[in-house]
This record gives structure tokens, sequence and C-alpha cells, in this order.
């Protein structure tokens, strides 16, 4: 049994107003298309992924290159829901499939689950197709389903073709469809709608029941998962469906969160159980948060890892980087990209890292920006330390051995090295080597002038 899968994608998504095409708009961290694509690769079974897609769409290439199950077919004018599926066949390139699932790019909360259940319900009615409907409380930007006396899918017609009496309906098309071999032929049935000079795929139901073709429509209830997002309004919809979603799951799997709303986990995390979440805390990419951590307000983490027992506290950014066990970053820090943070280690208040790492129980507490930077164990940044790592053209590094101190205000011209167990006494500028053991100072000699403010200021007075 081979089933092959095309996904609608070609549209320009104009009720969008936007520059970009519809299905690369970011949902949670994730072009929109991306998730029908992952649902549809999870079902079992298809073999082949062939994406109708827009002469304007180079990106949505881009997205997916490196992914062999996926191939791409251009819909050449935009004609219509009927044409871009006419168009994906041609992308499969006269290999035949047993069955065709047939899905609109612009619903990306499906799960794969539903879409294999509408596949088995097809082939276990041997229907030629099956159409998946849901119930919706505003159906007005989807299809109607038209149903006859005994319960049977008549058609389907579209909200501007539609009667008053039809708009009453609340079973609407989701766009998802199975076709089997011999339902296609009757695409080429399809008429042009003449209002909107598409070709319209919905019509294909009724030209199957003309046909005498078993057709069925499977009725949904979870309207949340077929919404279709056809402008910033449902945009939004889509991600707060998706974000209950993915907030409930990380419930269920033993992570608290303080606030539901305001938790934004993109669908890449994982979160170890026992992990305490604040408010308006965004999770993206490919963030591992490990077991018992501790993320207060106002933090966005990106891409990072999170080893077990970590806290980040209020208001800090991190990007591209790991964090190890038992270490706390924050409040008002700043991870950039390629920053290692060791065991128990400690990254304070207005601290900025990037590229740089930090070995076990390394403290830079207070105001500092430490860049292309290797720092071994039990090392002390003074507060408002910097390593000066740029001269202008290049990046150089600074490499702090086990056990050095830094004295606070000092800077580090790199390239340089502060050797084991070395101090650099407060306030120094070192622009070269600091050996093992020594205590580097490089400031100059403090002088007391005595009395100095009598002086200045006792004849100033006698003069008022
Ligand atoms: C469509 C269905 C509607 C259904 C709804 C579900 C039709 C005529 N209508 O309406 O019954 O309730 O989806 O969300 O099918 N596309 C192309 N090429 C085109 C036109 C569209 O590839 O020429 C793609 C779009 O990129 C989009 C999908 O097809 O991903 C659906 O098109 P859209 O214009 O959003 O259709 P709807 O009006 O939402
Ligand atoms: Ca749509």
């Amino acid at each position: 049994m081979k089933i092959c899968a095309i996904i609608l994608a070609a549209g320009l998504g104009r009720r969008m107003k936007s520059k970009t095409p519809k299905v690369i708009h970011n949902l949670s961290g994730k072009p929109i298309v991306t998730y029908s694509v992952e649902a549809v690769k999870a079902v079992k079974g298809v073999s082949k992924i062939v994406l109708a897609i827009g002469r304007h769409s180079e990106e949505i290439i881009e997205i997916f290159k490196g992914e062999p199950i996926v191939s791409f077919a251009y819909q050449e004018s935009l004609l219509g829901t009927a044409d871009a599926l006419n168009s994906g066949l041609g992308g499969l390139n006269g290999e035949h499939f047993d069955y065709t699932l047939v899905l609109t790019a612009d619903a990306p909360l499906i799960r794969s689950e539903t879409l294999r259940g509408l596949i088995d319900r097809h082939i276990r009615g041997g229907n030629a197709i099956t159409v998946l409907s849901f119930v919706s409380k505003n159906p007005s930007s989807y299809g109607r389903v038209l149903r006859n006396p005994d319960g049977t899918v008549r058609c389907i017609v579209e909200n501007n073709d539609a009667s008053e009496e039809q708009r009453q309906i609340n079973e609407v098309n989701s766009g998802i469809y199975v076709f089997s071999k011999e339902a296609l032929p009757l695409l080429d049935k399809i008429k042009k709608n003449e209002k909107k000079g598409e070709f319209y795929l919905t019509d294909i139901v009724s030209i199957g029941n003309e046909n005498a073709l078993k057709v069925e429509a499977q009725k949904m209830d979870d309207e949340d998962e077929f919404i279709g997002i056809n402008s910033r309004l449902e945009l939004l919809q889509a991600l707060n469906a998706l974000k209950r979603r993915i907030n409930r799951h990380w419930m269920d799997e033993g992570v608290t969160l303080m606030d539901e709303n305001t938790t934004l986990i993109s669908p890449d995390v994982s979160i170890g159980r026992d992990t305490i979440i604040y408010p308006n805390v965004i999770l993206e990419g490919k963030t591992r948060i490990g077991e018992g951590c501790t993320i207060y307000p106002n933090v966005r983490i990106t891409n990072s890892t999170l080893e077990p027992d970590v806290i980040v506290k209020d208001s800090t950014l991190i990007e591209d980087s790991k964090i190890a066990q038992g270490a706390a970053v924050g409040p008002f820090a700043h991870l950039r990209p390629g920053s290692s943070i060791g065991k128990k280690a400690k990254v304070g208040n207005f601290v900025e890292i990037k590229n740089s790492t930090l070995g076990v129980n390394t403290k830079a507490s207070h105001l500092s920006y430490i860049g292309d930077a290797a720092l071994g164990d039990n090392v002390n940044i003074g507060a408002g330390t910097i390593t000066c790592n740029y001269d202008g053209v290049k990046k150089y590094k600074t490499v702090i051995e086990d056990g050095v101190f830094i004295g606070s205000d000092s800077q580090l011209v790199a390239p340089v090295t502060i050797g084991k167990g070395a101090f650099v006494g407060a306030g120094s500028t070192i622009t070269h080597d600091v050996p093992e053991g020594a205590l580097a100072l490089c400031r100059a000699k403090q002088r007391n002038i005595l009395d100095w403010v009598k002086a200045k200021f006792s004849t100033k007075k006698h003069d008022k």
C-alpha cells in the first residue's frame, strides 16, 4: 500500500497583508508550513511528500533542503486549490500511489494521529474520497459541509457562494482529504468558479457523488486542531491554541508553569520534570531544559541546553549556549552564542558573555564583558572586568587559568593569558601575560596630598 501526501502551499495569503508568503510566517519559532510537513512525515506509510508552491517560494525550498522525502512542484499561476493539487500530482513524476493525502499548508495544528485515523477510515470504508470536517464556532472563513437527509455528505459550499441558510451550518471543511486512485481523474471535471476565477478542490465532493463514487466526510470536534491561518488574527488564534497544547503537555510531564498564558514554549523544546517556569518566559528553537531548573520571569532562552538544577534569574537572554548543572545566571545577564557555563558557576547582574567557557565554580557576578575567553575552574571575576577582545580589526582570545582572581574594574587586553592562581589587582589594564601565582598590578601609584582640600577652598570661603 503506497501513500503520498500533497501539501498545497502556493497561495500568497493576501489577507495577511504581508511581503512574506503566508506559509513561511513564523508560528512559535517555526515557519507555518513546517508543521503540516512534520505531521505528515510522522504518518506511517507516507513515502513521498510534494509541496505545491508558487514561483515566489524559493524560501520554502530552502526550509526543506536535505529532506529527501519532500519534493516540490510549481503551480504556475494561482488558479485555486484544485489546480494546486493538479500541480502537486505532477510532482510525483508518474509514480503511482494507492492513496493521496491532501492538506492545506496553512492549517499547522493538525496531528499525525488524526491524519493516520483519516487514512484508516478511508481504507476501511472503501471510500474514493474522504474529507475531514469539523465543527466551528465561527465558520465564516471555511467552506460549509452540506449533508443529505441520510447524513451522507452532498457537497461543500464556500462562504462566498453560500446562501444565508447555508451560512448557518457550522460543520466546515478542514481542507484535508484522502483520495483513492479512481477519484483523481475527477479533478479535470472541476469548473472554474466564476466569482473568484479559481478551480475549487471542494467541488470534487459533489462531482464524486455525481459519478457514484463513495464519498465520506469524517467530522471532528476539536476545532483548534484545524485552524486555518488566513489573517493575522487567525495566526494569533493558532499561536494561542498551539501554546495551550504545548503548555498542557509539559504540565502533564511534571513541569510547573506559573502562567499558562505568557509562557511560550516552541514545539522542539524539551523540559525535565520539576522544573519551575515563572510568567513571561520564552523557550525557543532546540532548547533543552533539564530537571529541577527554575526559570524566573522575563527570560528568553533560544537553542540552548540547561543541565539539571540550573537557575536563570529575571530578565536574562540566553542564545545558543550551554549551562552545566547547578549553575546560576542572571538577573539581567546575556549569554550570547557559544557560551558554556560550568557546574555551579555563577553569572550575575549585567554580565555579557560571548563565545567563552567558564569552568566549575567560576564566578562573574557583576557588570562584566567576557568575550572569546576560556576561564578555568574557581576563577573569580571582579565587578566591571572587561576582556578587550577586539582591536578594531580582529578578535583575540583571553585565557584565565584555574583559581585566578581578577580584581574589579580590570581590562584584560587580548591576546593574553593569566596563569594559574594569579591575582590581578583592581583597576589594572593587563596587556602582557601574567605568570602562574603572580600578582599583576598595572595602575598609577596612589598619591595622597595632605590638606589639599583646605588649601584649595579656604581662600574662596574668605572671599565670600
Ligand atoms: C480552503 C477551502 C475551504 C476550507 C479551508 C480550510 C477551497 C476552495 N476552499 O479555503 O473549503 O474550509 O481551505 O482551511 O479549497 N493554494 C494553492 N494554490 C492556489 C490557492 C491556494 O496552493 O491557487 C493553497 C494555499 O497556499 C493554502 C491552501 O491552498 O495553503 C488553501 O487556500 P486558501 O486560499 O487559504 O483557501 P481557503 O479560502 O482558506
Ligand atoms: Ca486557508
